[in-house]
């Protein structure tokens, strides 16, 4: 392990996800299992810039494993795209003597550090924290497991009402671009229909689909949109659509929203952040940069920055094969 790394920074980075706090502490803890220093800084990259500082040691983070949110706080930093911006972070980093930078966030966080890094030569490593599950190189980002179950339970509770009033419900759930929230919660939620931005259904078979639910002896449906679908321009469009052209169903629409992005981390969550965690430190500790670690056939692995952040994960197309044949 290098001698030369003595003090090591990290920080959360655009939308919060279920986890983050654990992966802080696992970050924090392996940093003092090998007699490092740690510091935490607030919001982001905009706290690289103002130099948002804290020293943290193994019980600074004491009962946070189990928060949502974090607790360093975070956000997306407009100044750290300026070369200047980046420059007096590099210089508050240097004041601080520290050796290494780890990122918790998603592709444009990762972005941020291989800019960073290109520049300044700062040894940066990334462990993907967001609910959308879009980043290549892991199974499951941070957040992604937790995220599921939240949309599980609402889908769950939503059911209750939609069977109790005949109603058809178009649920819409987070992912930005990807539909990987939506297919996988869709399937555990028994939605008759799932609407990925990966797969265009078309407004008629759609519709079509529906109706044959119908004669087949269904009373109500729930079909899960993902926010990036395209079929409809949005959401509410898509309902005004399907009330114009199918009979008998009251239709209603529920966004779930940023309630998605909270609550408390799934023991798979706490499990893979602290993992990420100790991965990420030692892999600095090993005279490693630019990359990021992540979940690949049950193992933790490095994934350069430059590929994590060039395309999306893949949808799993045996998922969507059976969404389509559990919604017979
Ligand atoms: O990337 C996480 C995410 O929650 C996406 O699913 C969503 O599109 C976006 O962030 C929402 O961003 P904001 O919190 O800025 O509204």
């Amino acid at each position: 392990m290098s001698e030369n790394i003595k003090k090591i920074a990290v920080l959360t980075s655009g939308g919060d996800s279920p986890g983050m706090n654990a992966a802080i502490r696992a970050v924090v803890r392996t940093c003092a299992y090998h007699n490092i220093e740690c510091i935490g800084v607030y919001r982001g990259y905009e706290g690289l810039i103002d130099g948002d500082f804290e020293s943290l040691d193994a019980r600074s983070v004491k009962g946070i494993i189990n928060k949502g949110g974090t607790f360093l706080k975070s956000a997306r930093s407009k100044t750290f795209r300026t070369k200047e911006g980046r420059q007096k972070a590099y210089e508050n980093l240097l004041n601080e003597n520290v050796n290494g930078l780890v990122v918790i966030g998603g592709d444009g966080s990762f972005t941020g550090a291989l800019v960073f890094n290109n520049e300044f030569g700062f040894p940066v490593m990334g462990i993907p924290g967001t609910i959308d599950n879009d980043i290549v190189g892991t199974s499951h980002t941070l957040g992604f497991d937790t995220a599921l179950n939240t949309v599980v339970d609402a889908i769950d509770k939503i059911r209750d009402t939609a069977s109790s009033h005949n109603r058809l419900f178009f649920v819409e759930v987070m992912g930005r671009d990807v539909g990987h929230i939506a297919l996988n919660a869709g399937i555990a939620g028994g939605a008759e229909e799932i609407l990925i931005p990966e797969e265009d259904l078309g407004l008629e078979r759609l519709v079509d689909s529906l109706n044959k639910s119908k004669t087949t002896g269904k009373t109500s449906s729930i079909v899960i949109v993902a926010e990036g679908d395209k079929i409809g321009k949005n959401i509410f469009e898509l309902k005004d659509y399907v009330d114009e052209n199918m009979e008998g169903y009251d239709v209603r629409v529920s966004v779930l929203g940023h309630m998605q992005r909270g609550g408390a981390p799934s023991c798979f969550d706490r499990v893979l952040a602290s993992r990420m965690g100790v991965k990420a430190v030692e892999s600095i500790l090993d005279g490693e940069t630019n990359y990021m670690v992540g979940l690949i056939n049950g193992k933790m692995e490095l994934t350069p920055l430059d590929q994590a952040i060039k395309g999306k994960t893949k949808i799993n197309l045996e998922l969507l094969r059976v969404s389509d044949i559990m919604s017979t």
